[in-house]
């Protein structure tokens, strides 16, 4: 298999933790025999600074040429261009408009070796497997009018039943892939934009009757969350409402640096960690690569079609767990020294176990498989 991904770094922590998750691409090439060619360009506060524009044109005419993008993170910078405000998460905005990706996939599971590092009791988040599906490119995040006047501050939350209509597809269609289970969020009981997203959603629900719906305020869902995590398989949210919830789902895990994403829809799809640039850590080698190098398993999954390879990503981060190490965010008294982000992309590197060899996943001890037992 040929593939051409894009890599945007971006800003903070961006560039570390993309380093790494492509060691982890080129060691999945090299292993089974595939020939993934990677491209770098600009967005963000650089692409602002050296361009006026977080997502210049280069950086756009490569994202619609290659088979997949990969973002690093995205920072928060503030410009005033020509007079005009710019700002840099608007990049990435622009970015996921201009390759359709209205589905956002944010899953998050607890992986065993991490439940005692939660902030949570362990009996709470043991088991933990939901999968955030959040509208992309609409609502409150895009809607007009807005706008800063005389005074008064708006912005204007906006659903065509298309939009709900596809977003509701995507997470059941998920969904019959796994638990079959749909909770949709909503805050019905306030807003005319959720009484319409309830009502879709409700009847994109009749077309699978093998598939459990049911709505839920988005308050109410953010205290589930915490106090029953498990009765949660897909949860359908609105743009903001799941920028907000997939951030507190977050926490089940212990840190916002282990969870990937996926947005897809579009002709080509957008991977990037759901953690932001985290600037007052960058540079200095402790942000933790999870996150990236588990968007790269999505990449090889959603993108490519290869589920062994993105299982062969996941079994070597499960297995690098396991024998107790960790970045300093999640490490939280475990056995061994907090390691850094170029220590752990190497060990799940050396990690990931050659073709074929899925099934022996768990079964052989700690030795590290194709490249040479880093763990
Ligand atoms: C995310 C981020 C972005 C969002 C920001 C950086 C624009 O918080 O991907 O969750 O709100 O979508
Ligand atoms: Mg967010």
């Amino acid at each position: 298999m040929d593939g051409r991904i894009l890599f945007l770094p971006g800003d903070g922590i961006g560039p570390e933790v993309l380093r790494e998750a492509r060691r982890v691409l080129e060691a999945i090439g090299e292993n089974f025999g595939h020939r993934f060619e990677v491209v770098e360009a600009l967005i963000g506060d650089d692409a602002l600074e050296r361009f006026g524009d977080p997502l210049p044109d280069e950086t756009r005419a490569l994202a619609i040429g290659v088979d997949a993008v990969l973002v690093g993170a995205v920072g928060l910078a503030v410009r005033s261009v020509d007079g005009v405000r710019a700002d840099a998460s608007r990049g990435l905005l622009d970015l996921r408009k201009l390759l359709g990706n209205y589905a956002n996939i944010r899953p998050v599971s607890v992986p065993t070796a991490l439940v005692d590092r939660s902030p949570l009791r362990p009996d709470r988040v043991r088991g933990v497997d939901l999968v955030v599906v959040r509208e992309l490119l609409g609502g409150i995040y895009f809607g007009r009018p807005r706008g800063i006047e005389d005074g008064v501050a708006y912005d204007t939350e906006v659903y065509t039943e298309e939009e709900i209509r596809r977003i509701s597809v995507s997470a059941f269609e998920l969904a019959r892939g796994r638990r079959k289970k749909v909770t949709s969020i909503d805050k019905a009981n306030v807003l005319e934009s959720s009484i319409f997203w309830r009502r879709i959603a409700e009847e994109v629900s009749r077309d699978y009757p093998d598939v459990e719906f049911s709505s839920m305020l988005v308050d109410n869902c953010a205290m589930q969350l915490i106090h029953n995590p498990r009765q949660f398989d897909v949860l359908l949210t609105s743009n903001m409402f799941g920028d907000i919830l997939s951030d507190e789902a977050a926490v089940l895990v212990g840190s916002l640096g282990t969870l990937p994403s996926a947005s897809v829809g579009g002709d080509v799809g957008l991977y990037e960690p759901v953690h932001g640039a985290a600037p007052d850590i960058a540079g200095r080698g402790i942000a933790n690569p999870l996150g990236a190098i588990l968007s790269v398993a999505m990449l090889l999954d959603l993108t490519f079609a290869l589920p062994e390879e993105a299982g062969a990503v996941r079994d070597a981060v499960n297995r690098v767990l396991e024998n107790g190490y960790g970045t300093a965010d999640i490490h939280a008294g475990g056995r061994r020294a907090p390691v850094s982000t170029a220590r752990m992309g190497e060990l799940i590197a050396g990690a990931l176990r050659p073709p074929g060899t899925a099934a022996m996943a768990g079964a052989a001890g700690t030795e590290g498989g194709a490249r040479g037992g880093a763990c």
